[in-house]
């Protein structure tokens, strides 16, 4: 017989800005039922205490932890207190969602943690992604899950999905479409992962 924890698939979620995915995630997946057991968000966590997403969680009755990374000045340093802060919810799964530091090892060989990008990986890694993938030449864009190893969006490709762009389209448009079409891969995805453990 297992026991409740081990029908249990708790996911902790990082943000350091608006959160939209963040709460895209709570919204589709908390307290789901799956055939493997119930799926809950049990901690978010931002390094950013100024962060829109703080608000989110709030609104949405899930308790959010800050740990300022300017606070700690070794990235080490930095990923270990958020690996302590994180270890006593004891995550199946570790989901960034808009989280803006590089994380060391000490933190990806903790956690099994997967990252949303806003861009066909390999293409346009790094902070500005989304805009450079607008800049391109390419008639397609797109969004990519993928698991988060020490290299910067380099860890093994989970999900993919392709958007065509649409000629005269302005920046502001093109990002809200990307967003949309993030908010949705991003839980499948997730449900992908856990339905093949
Ligand atoms: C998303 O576009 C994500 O792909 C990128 O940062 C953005 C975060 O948006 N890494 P939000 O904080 O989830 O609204």
């Amino acid at each position: 017989m297992t026991s409740d924890t081990e029908n249990t698939h708790r996911l902790a979620i990082l943000f350091s800005g608006e959160g939209s995915n963040m709460e895209a995630i709570i919204q589709a997946l908390h307290q789901k039922p799956l055939s493997s057991g119930q799926i809950i968000i049990s901690s978010v966590i931002t390094n950013n205490p100024n962060a829109g997403g703080i608000a989110r969680a709030k609104r949405l009755g899930v308790p959010c932890h800050v740990v300022d990374h300017r606070s700690f000045s070794q990235r080490e340093a930095f990923d270990l207190a958020l690996t302590e802060m994180i270890a006593p919810y004891d995550p199946t799964l570790v989901i960034l969602a808009g989280f803006m530091r590089i994380l060391t090892p000490v933190f990806t060989q903790r956690f099994r943690t997967i990252n949303i990008h806003p861009s066909l990986l390999p293409l346009f890694k790094g902070a500005h992604g989304i805009k450079e993938s607008y800049n391109s030449s390419m008639q397609v864009a797109g969004v990519t899950v993928h698991h988060v190893n020490e290299e910067l969006d380099g860890g093994e490709i989970i999900m993919q999905k392709a958007i065509e762009k649409i000629p005269g389209e302005d920046f502001a448009e093109f990002k809200s479409r990307i967003h949309a079409l993030e908010h949705r891969l991003y839980p499948a995805a997730i449900l992908k992962i856990l339905e093949q453990n």
